[in-house]
């Protein structure tokens, strides 16, 4: 193997038990060899998503499949510097600076210093990239794959997308717009400065329900919320030609409601496409695509950062950094 002169040992912020934010504890690992197709990552950002909490919690596919893998090391957004690489012939050398969704969903691992990879899910980066990029993933695979995998979204239809202010709504409106689809963004009326600026969007506040009425026809609706709210929000619009329901545990609720209406409607779970995650990158460094962190915290205060999105104190992307 070709690396760096590398510690025995790193440290992780894993899921010892699960449970409450506290569960996620600081844990020393011995360093991993790789195999061939995989690289070696010195992680220099990951960031937070929904499935990380939820899994903490104990809750959803990845953990059923983990309960007897304790400690878990939580994280699939990566962002490092490839120290590790095993195959000749690999894309990748030592120093490369990449980006990677890792071992989505029942690996993970983007909350240790250290963290293994298969190369057909990282890309690399430019090398002056900052720590923001570790954002995108996740976040960004869920919307690419949810509007026009799952979504079938073409130019010129009108897409609405509930959730629009959020870490995958974001993208989502960026994407849709590039794409040459009318947006309606619904959002908290507070976040409706922040998707102004993305283009010419329709904005539709959560907070008055009476404003779904007034829509006509939705030929993609793109829920990034779920449950009693989606349902609320579905109820009041006359024509939706397809639904793409993002959170897994209430799709079944949500789809039956837009089949009811005449929809075709599906949940949907994302998987690893590396060339997906490229023209992302690319989009990123040709500032066609922006990310909204909300905070930038160090990876040890990965409990305290869990506890804060889950009571709402931090809304929007967290970014674990791992400069001590
Ligand atoms: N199936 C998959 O493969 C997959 C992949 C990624 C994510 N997900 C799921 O997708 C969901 C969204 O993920 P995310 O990372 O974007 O979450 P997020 O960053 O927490 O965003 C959620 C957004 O929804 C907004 N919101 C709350 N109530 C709303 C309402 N009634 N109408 C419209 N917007 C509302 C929130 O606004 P406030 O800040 O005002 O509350 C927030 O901006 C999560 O449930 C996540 O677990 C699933």
């Amino acid at each position: 193997m070709s690396q760096n002169n590398l510690p025995a040992q790193f440290k992780a912020m894993a899921v010892t038990r699960f449970g409450a934010p506290e569960v996620l504890q600081q844990i020393t690992l011995d360093m991993p060899t790789i195999s061939s197709g995989e690289i070696l990552i010195k992680t220099l950002a990951a960031s937070i998503n929904p499935i990380d909490y939820k899994t903490r919690a104990g809750l959803g596919w990845a953990a059923a499949q983990n309960e007897n893998n304790l400690p878990f090391v939580l994280g699939y957004d990566c962002f490092g510097e490839v120290v590790g690489v095993v195959d000749e012939n690999s894309p990748f050398t030592v120093g490369d600076k990449v980006v990677a969704a890792v071992g989505f969903p029942l690996q993970a691992g983007a909350y240790g210093e250290y963290v293994v990879a298969h190369g057909e899910d990282a890309v690399k980066v430019e090398a002056n990239q900052a720590n923001e990029i570790s954002a995108l993933p996740v976040a960004g695979l869920t919307a690419a794959q949810g509007l026009f995998e799952f979504g079938q979204l073409q130019a010129n239809e009108t897409v609405l997308i509930s959730g629009a202010a959020g870490a995958v709504g974001y993208l989502a409106v960026q994407l849709a717009l590039d794409a040459g689809a009318n947006v309606i963004a619904v959002a908290n009326c507070k976040d409706h400065p922040l998707l102004t600026k993305l283009g010419n969007v329709k904005l539709i506040d959560y907070n008055n329900l009476d404003e779904f009425n007034r829509l006509d026809e939705v030929d993609l609706w793109f829920d990034l919320i779920g449950g009693d709210q989606a349902l609320a929000q579905l109820k009041r619009v006359n024509v939706v030609k397809r639904l793409v329901t993002v959170p897994t545990i209430t799709a079944q609720a949500v789809n039956d409601a837009a089949v009811a209406k005449g929809a075709q409607a599906q949940g949907m779970l994302i998987s690893p496409n590396v060339e997906i995650l490229r023209n992302l990158v690319a989009m990123v460094e040709n500032g066609k695509l922006k990310l909204n962190i909300a905070k930038y915290m160090n990876f040890k205060l990965a409990a305290l950062a869990h506890q804060q999105l889950e009571t709402g104190e931090i809304k929007g992307k967290v970014v674990l950094e791992f400069n001590d």
